[in-house]
């Protein structure tokens, strides 16, 4: 399958593939994420792509956007506590469900590994919630490991 990735910044097409996602952590997570609302995410993905900030690629099989990647880059202030650091941060991965297991994850996240190292950044990160266990194999099986751990409790 010939698969094309490309940086982008069609704020609509992102818009578009992000539905599945979002509809994933709202039936998951309904208290913390709404549902998907397409003129609502529009704005918002045209307000981080005109960023300069933030990157997105695209992964397109024969001119049909089947994948994305979001990415920005943060950076740590020194303080009493820590030290200085830049890192890219993968704010969302995804592929729609019926081109899922071809490969096209890993290639987007070779995209950002590309990128860092174009800006000689040396750490990547990422999250994910809890019970997401595609994604929890799939970042794994791409090199991420856990280095911090959030809890909480419902009141
Ligand atoms: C996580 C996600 C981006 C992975 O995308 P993907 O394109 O399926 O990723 P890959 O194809 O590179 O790898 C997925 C699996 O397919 C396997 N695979 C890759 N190419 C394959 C091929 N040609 N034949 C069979 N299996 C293959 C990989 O080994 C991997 O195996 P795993 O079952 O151990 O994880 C995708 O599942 C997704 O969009 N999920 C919903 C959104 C989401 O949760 N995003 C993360 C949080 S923002």
């Amino acid at each position: 399958m010939k698969i094309e990735i490309k940086q982008t910044k069609d704020f609509r097409e992102l818009a578009e593939l992000n539905e599945a996602v979002q509809n994933w952590h709202h039936a998951n997570y309904p208290d913390d994420f709404k549902p998907f609302e397409n003129h609502e995410v529009e704005r918002a993905f045209e307000k981080m792509i005109r960023s300069e900030n933030f990157i997105a690629f695209i992964a397109k099989h024969k001119d049909k956007a089947i994948g994305y990647l979001l990415a920005y880059v943060k950076k740590r202030p020194d303080s009493a506590f820590q030290y200085e650091k830049t890192i890219l941060y993968i704010d969302q991965v995804a592929v729609i469900e019926e081109y899922q297991k071809n490969g096209i994850g890993e290639k987007l996240i070779k995209e950002a590994y590309h990128l860092a190292d174009r800006m000689q950044i040396q750490e990547i990160q990422l999250d994910f919630w809890q019970g997401n266990e595609l994604a929890e194999r799939f970042f794994s099986k791409n090199g991420f490991g856990f280095f911090n751990y959030k809890m909480k409790r419902q009141l």
